[in-house]
């Protein structure tokens, strides 16, 4: 009896070692596959380092590998970061600035086609003209943001854009975003989703016959 319990703990004991082993082989291979590139990971370091973060959302934003870290994805194939999504969902815990504006460091990331920052807290500052040099992107959520001022009409250089949501920005005071003229709007010939709620577009009056431009 003794001897067959023993036979038994022991077989237990090696199926336990040949899935640890399994496991971690399976992982080593996927870190392999999916490694950050050191610019990339530069960049968002610096982008953290102009926020403050009291909830610890990103926490996870440290260590080599950046495609790891928490709303962060890369390519499998070019291993090229492709999405960042930062969205909060609770407004008591967003991400601010620490001091001036958002660093500008986002540009090196060329390859970015999906930005999501909604739901955060830009203290009322602009929306930065480098986002419109991100010129991948297929995706640029930006509402609830916390931005203000004007809309730059850079934004028409985003020529792959498919969505883009730039409702519900006002800074502290209640002054909301505004658009001085949607020139650059038709410029978006992808574009399949345009949510402009609560966007200041007293001063463009072309806005309907340029929304009606838009082919989709
Ligand atoms: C990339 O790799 C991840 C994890 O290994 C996998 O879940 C995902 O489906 C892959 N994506 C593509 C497009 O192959
Ligand atoms: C941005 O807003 C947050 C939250 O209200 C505040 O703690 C922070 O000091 C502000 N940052 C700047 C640069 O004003
Ligand atoms: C942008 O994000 C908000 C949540 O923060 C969401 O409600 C909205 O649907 C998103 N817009 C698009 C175009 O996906
Ligand atoms: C937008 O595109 C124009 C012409 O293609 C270019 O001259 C300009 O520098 C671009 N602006 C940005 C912010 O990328
Ligand atoms: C924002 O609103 C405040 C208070 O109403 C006002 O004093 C200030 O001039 C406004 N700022 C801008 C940039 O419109």
């Amino acid at each position: 009896m003794a001897k067959l319990a023993l036979l038994i703990r022991g077989t237990a004991l090696l199926l336990c070692l040949l899935v640890f082993q399994a496991a971690s082989t399976s992982d080593g291979q996927a870190s392999v596959s999916r490694a950050c590139i050191g610019s990339e990971r530069d960049a968002l370091l610096s982008f953290k380092a102009s926020l403050l973060d009291p909830a610890g959302h990103l926490s996870s934003w440290q260590g080599e590998d950046c495609c790891q870290w928490k709303g962060v994805r890369c390519s499998n194939r070019t291993g090229h970061l492709i999405k960042l999504n930062l969205r909060n969902i609770d407004m008591d815990r967003s991400l601010s600035l620490s001091a001036g504006e958002m660093s500008s460091s986002l540009a090196t990331l060329q390859h970015l086609r999906y930005l999501d920052l909604s739901w955060n807290n830009f203290n009322g500052t602009s929306i930065p003209i480098y986002l419109s040099s991100l010129k991948s992107l297929r995706y640029l959520n930006l509402s609830r943001a916390g931005f203000s001022g004007r809309i730059p009409s850079q934004l028409g250089n985003l020529s792959k854009l498919q969505y883009l949501d730039l409702s519900w920005n006002y800074d502290y005071y209640g002054n909301k975003s505004y658009i001085l003229d949607l020139a650059w709007l038709p410029r978006l010939s992808l574009l399949r989703h345009l949510d402009m709620s609560y966007v200041d577009l007293g001063s463009a009056r072309d806005w309907f016959q340029r929304v009606n431009m838009l082919p989709n």
